[in-house]
């Protein structure tokens, strides 16, 4: 008995040695991940001064989702915080206390937005630059040229904390914490994109949708929610949009309202953002997402 007692304890020693080492070694590989510079080259963007780019800019804003998570004043706010996975907040993009871009230059801007990476090299929590990555020199321009004349908002970010749960979820793929790794930071730019009801424009458009209905746009679970929350719709023609018309697509996102009647919840499928989208933006997205192949959500 005694004997069967000492392995026991010997197994049991064994495997915390197993499972604290594991988490040490989660710990420093995300560390170093985290932790990564990247050098990218100034870009030479020339802001725009007049009233209706900077309109357009804050325009760029809302329908880009800036607004969404870096609150509606652009002062940031506590973007995540559970007890399992940590804590992030969004950063203060005005020019009051705890401001993050008061000595931003231009470049650092660009950098921060379409490659997802900070002044002093590293690349950025949560950010979702793969979304912006493709984003024209204009509109990124325009953008900027807006958010340096909003209002200062004085509020101190908190520290990020990540609990070994979101390094696990990370280094397993499962979290996207780091976007500057999906960023092709060698990709050239295009200095602008015509806005026309055309395929590529909804495809340019598309990347404010993918994030959560996918890549492939065929839906499934969204980043970070629990199980039987709802999942992002299909929306290529596989899906229930196949029996819409573009007026229906069109009234949809300007009322969160489907033609089936089901109203939408502005904090699970955030239709404001797209109701911002001109109707040429909606018709470019609704052509895009006609002409992809009809396919199911992955697993
Ligand atoms: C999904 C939420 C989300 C969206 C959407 C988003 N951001 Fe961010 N952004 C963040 C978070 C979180 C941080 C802070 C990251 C950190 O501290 O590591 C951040 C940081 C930044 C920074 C860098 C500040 C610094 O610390 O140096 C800039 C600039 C920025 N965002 C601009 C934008 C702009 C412009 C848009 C829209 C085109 C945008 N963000 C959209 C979440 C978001
Ligand atoms: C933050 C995540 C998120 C983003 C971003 C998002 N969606 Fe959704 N969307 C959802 C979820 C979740 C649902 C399912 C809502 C439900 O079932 O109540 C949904 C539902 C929809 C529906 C209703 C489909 C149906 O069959 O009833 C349409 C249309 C739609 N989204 C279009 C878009 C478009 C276009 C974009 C980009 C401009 C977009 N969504 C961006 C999460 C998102």
């Amino acid at each position: 008995m005694r004997k069967v007692f000492k392995w026991l304890g010997i197994v049991l020693a064994a495997l915390i040695v197993i499972v604290a080492l594991t988490a040490l070694a989660g710990y420093v590989i995300s560390e170093r991940r985290i932790n990564k510079t990247y050098t990218i080259a100034d870009e030479a963007l020339t802001l725009p001064t007049d009233a209706a780019s900077l309109a357009e800019g804050q325009r760029l804003a809302t329908m880009r989702g800036c607004s969404d998570c870096h609150a509606p004043d652009f002062g940031g706010k506590v973007f995540i915080n559970d007890p399992m996975l940590g804590s992030i907040s969004t950063a203060n993009l005005t020019g009051g206390e705890g401001s993050a871009t008061a000595n931003y230059t231009v470049a650092d801007w660009e950098r921060a937005i379409r490659h997802g990476i900070r002044p002093d090299g590293r690349g950025l929590l949560v950010m979702p630059s793969y979304e912006y990555a493709g984003l024209s020199d204009e509109q990124v321009a325009q953008m900027i040229a807006y958010l340096q004349t909003v209002e200062p908002v004085d509020r101190v970010a908190v520290e990020p904390r990540l609990q070994p749960l979101a390094r696990a979820l990370f280094l397993l793929g499962q979290l996207p914490l780091l976007p500057a790794e999906a960023v092709d930071h060698s990709a050239a730019h295009v200095a602008s994109v015509p806005a026309e009801a055309s395929v590529r424009y909804g495809a340019y458009l598309s990347t404010t949708c993918t994030g959560c209905h996918h890549p492939d746009l065929a839906g499934g679970p969204t980043p970070g929610s629990a199980p039987g929350d709802p999942l992002a719709a299909n929306l290529t023609p596989a899906g229930n949009l196949v029996n819409w018309t573009l007026d229906d697509f069109r009234n949809t996102l300007r009322n969160g309202v489907t033609p089936e009647g089901k109203v939408l919840d502005p904090a699970i499928m955030p239709w404001p953002i797209a109701a911002q989208m001109t109707d040429v933006e909606l018709e470019a997205l609704w052509l895009y997402l006609q002409s992809l192949p009809p396919s199911q959500p992955a697993g």
